[in-house]
């Protein structure tokens, strides 16, 4: 199945004097029963040998530049040789793990678009869908499609579509669709039926990286004349996660490795993102985004709040989760889940070239060198193998191959960003982080051409291809990836062919290609509201999204972009619906919900089965406060009343007294809050 081209790994980084008679990556090719081809696993010991070699005859000739220069040289062909045999072991692999065709999937119940974590039913049992780990595999399959079109690639695209709309209106643990809460599920049957064991949910960064997923796919639609099919086929999946991640987001949950509930780094700023990309996307197709832009800001305001600016770091887990020490991979992959250079190296968006994740890059990875034995003695400039983070002990806590990857990916990023900018700024807060690898650096701005500028690039690019060599190293010899690699002997261990695995290396390796994906808004994103941040959460109505038919005739088109898609709309103009603020104050017990119902359909029309749950986000013992907000179209006179609901059905007992009334008035950008005590 050769779908992808492999594509051209750049040259232009080794000097042509560099160019050695001996190749120490002499493979030795034999297809193997699946036809992959298996090299030896001897190019270490070869490649280390030569190494030495060369190292021995510079260091005689006392000219250690060259010693540098040439095992950079080694290092990166060592690394392009691995590149080019994974590359494509990597994409037929990933694909093997997507219903309904995949290799190791098929005639397996597993419906046209459904990602499996792992083929792996046992020890671990991975045979389920997550829908994180589907939406960032997808995500990076959108943006492949996007620098290269294929119709297989389509064809599964359009299967991703289809199997999200079917996957959001299946009823799970979390909840239904009704309210949104089932969006919060985090992994399903492979069939697409509900996961009823015990789990850690909800996990909120599904939604929004779904919905990341998508909205990559439609813009592509948009860009290529199908804006119609966007509009239709599309959105409305979409729009069920914005709504999601714009209601929820302020509601803690697990983290992304399912083990803490609290606030995660991770999905707060991806939910930040989705919220600025769908309000991107949103605008160009003619839908409301008032509430995606309202919120977007604040949560990039929350976002800041996981800095750690005394040790340079980022708490990947605030509001629970505090035993760890908050070095987490987590964070290494928000920077490379939300580049956009568009941004630049803005911290605020916690970009790869920022300084704020350059020094997080060095406080994580360095949180690894010396707790596994597999790092051991490997000089602080020289990469290491990854873990999610120190305390994990889950098979005994050890490297993933995707963190390792994302590792090497945020440098590839701000490599790019740096040579596209023809500058590195470096400030205190990344200083750090610099220094270990150009001893002399100094706060500043370099100039592309001066000498602290190259001397970065050239380490950088070294310490990037670093990470990539290390996950080489500790690969099945036939290519195939594990989830983890085992702290003590560096055999792959934990689930097999994990497809995240393959999707880090491939979008990794993308990057140090040179290709960058299309950006998400971020660089008009940037801003931090005044003031304090406000936690306002805006309630949506959910619609089971009807089941995408896409026409036949979906082809590229000949000069695309047909429409560009580039400002994320901004603030509110003259609104038909004004943002109300139902706060109530509630004293409540365990498993009791308040709602708020009306008059008027945004409550409800008195109907209790359509009251809008209020969110217990801010409610402390000192303080019961609930609330939540809403778009009640202007100029209305409401009516309502608050509603307790214990243990989510039969119970619902009403507030005392007359109903609450006031009036909303005319077109205003201004959130309008009641305050109210039950009564
Ligand atoms: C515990 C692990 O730590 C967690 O990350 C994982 O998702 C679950 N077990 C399921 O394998
Ligand atoms: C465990 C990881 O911690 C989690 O992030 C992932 O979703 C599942 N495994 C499935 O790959």
């Amino acid at each position: 199945m050769a779908l992808f081209a492999v594509p051209n790994i750049i040259q232009d980084l080794i000097p042509a004097a560099a160019s050695e008679s001996i190749n120490p990556w002499t493979w030795n090719l034999n297809l193997n029963a699946s036809g992959l081809y298996e090299y030896l696993p001897t190019m270490h010991a070869l490649s280390k040998f030569a190494l030495l070699g060369a190292c021995a005859v510079q260091s005689v000739m006392g000219l250690p530049e060259s010693v540098e220069r040439r095992e950079a040289n080694l290092l990166k062909r060592n690394v392009d040789d691995w590149i080019n045999r994974e590359t494509p072991i990597a994409w037929e692999k990933l694909l093997c793990n997507i219903g309904p065709d995949g290799c190791a999937v098929r005639n397996q119940g597993v419906p046209a678009g459904v990602v499996v974590a792992s083929p792996s039913r046992s020890d671990p049992d991975y045979f389920y869908t997550w829908t994180r780990d589907a939406a960032l595999v997808y995500k990076g399959l959108a943006d492949a499609f996007r620098r290269n079109y294929t119709e297989d690639l389509h064809t599964q695209l359009k299967n991703f579509v289809s199997s999200q709309a079917k996957l959001q209106g299946v009823g799970n643990p979390a909840g239904g669709l009704n309210d949104g809460q089932g969006l919060g599920e985090p992994k399903f049957m492979v069939d697409l039926k509900e996961f009823t064991g015990e789990w850690g949910r909800p996990q909120r960064d599904g939604p929004p990286l779904r919905a990341i997923a998508l909205i990559r796919y439609a813009k592509w639609l948009v860009e290529n004349g199908h804006k119609a099919v966007a509009n239709a086929q599309v959105w409305p999946t979409i729009e069920n996660d914005l709504k999601y991640s714009a209601q929820y987001w302020n509601q803690t949950g697990f983290d992304l490795w399912e083990e803490v509930p609290g606030s995660s780094f991770f999905t707060i700023a991806s939910t930040h993102r989705a919220l600025v990309e769908g309000a991107q996307l949103g605008a160009v197709l003619g839908k409301p985004t008032r509430a995606y832009t309202a919120v977007a800001p604040q949560v990039l305001c929350f976002q800041q709040s996981f800095w750690n600016a005394r040790e340079g770091f980022v708490v990947s887990n605030i509001n629970g989760g505090e035993w760890r020490r908050g070095r987490d991979a987590n964070s290494i992959l928000t920077s490379i889940h939300n580049f956009d250079p568009s941004a630049g190296c803005d911290a605020n968006t916690f970009q790869p070239c920022s300084d704020r994740a350059l020094s997080n890059h060095k406080v994580v990875v360095d949180s690894f060198r010396s707790i596994y034995n597999i790092n051991r003695g490997i000089a602080q400039n020289k990469a290491v193998a990854v873990g999610r983070y120190s305390e994990d002990v889950f098979y005994n806590g050890n490297p993933w191959f995707l963190a390792t990857f994302a590792a090497a990916e945020q440098l590839y990023d701000a490599l790019l960003v740096w040579k596209a900018q023809g500058s590195i700024a470096i400030t205190q807060t990344s200083l750090p982080f610099f220094r270990d690898h150009v001893s002399g650096a100094t706060v500043g701005t370099h100039a592309a051409g001066s000498a602290t500028y190259n001397q970065i690039v050239s380490a950088i690019t070294a310490y990037a291809d670093g990470f990539i060599e290390v996950a080489s190293k500790y690969a099945h010899s036939n290519g195939a990836l594990n989830e983890q690699i085992d702290r003590n002997t560096g055999q792959p261990i934990a689930a097999p062919d994990l497809t995240w695995s393959y999707s880090a290396f491939l979008t990794a390796t993308a990057r140090r290609d040179g290709y960058i994906p299309t950006g998400w808004g971020a660089g008009q994103a940037t801003a931090l509201p005044a003031g304090q941040c406000q936690k306002f959460e805006v309630a949506g109505n959910y619609n089971l999204p009807p089941t995408p038919v896409f026409p036949s005739n979906l082809t590229p088109a000949a000069n695309a972009p047909v429409e560009q898609i580039t400002a994320v709309p901004t603030g509110c103009t003259n609104p038909e619906k004004v943002f109300v603020t139902f706060n109530e104050r509630a004293s409540t017990s365990w498993g009791q919900v308040i709602k708020v119902v009306g008059n008027v359909p945004e409550l409800g029309s008195w109907d209790v089965n359509k009251a809008v749950p209020l969110s217990a986000s801010k409610y402390t013992s000192g303080d019961p406060l609930w609330s939540i907000t809403l778009p009640i179209q202007a100029g209305s006179s409401v009516q309502y009343k608050y509603i307790r609901i214990t243990n989510g059905v039969a119970g619902v007992s009403w507030e005392g007294g007359d109903n609450r009334a006031f009036s909303v008035p005319g077109a205003t950008c201004d959130i309008q809050n009641r305050w109210d005590n039950w009564r």
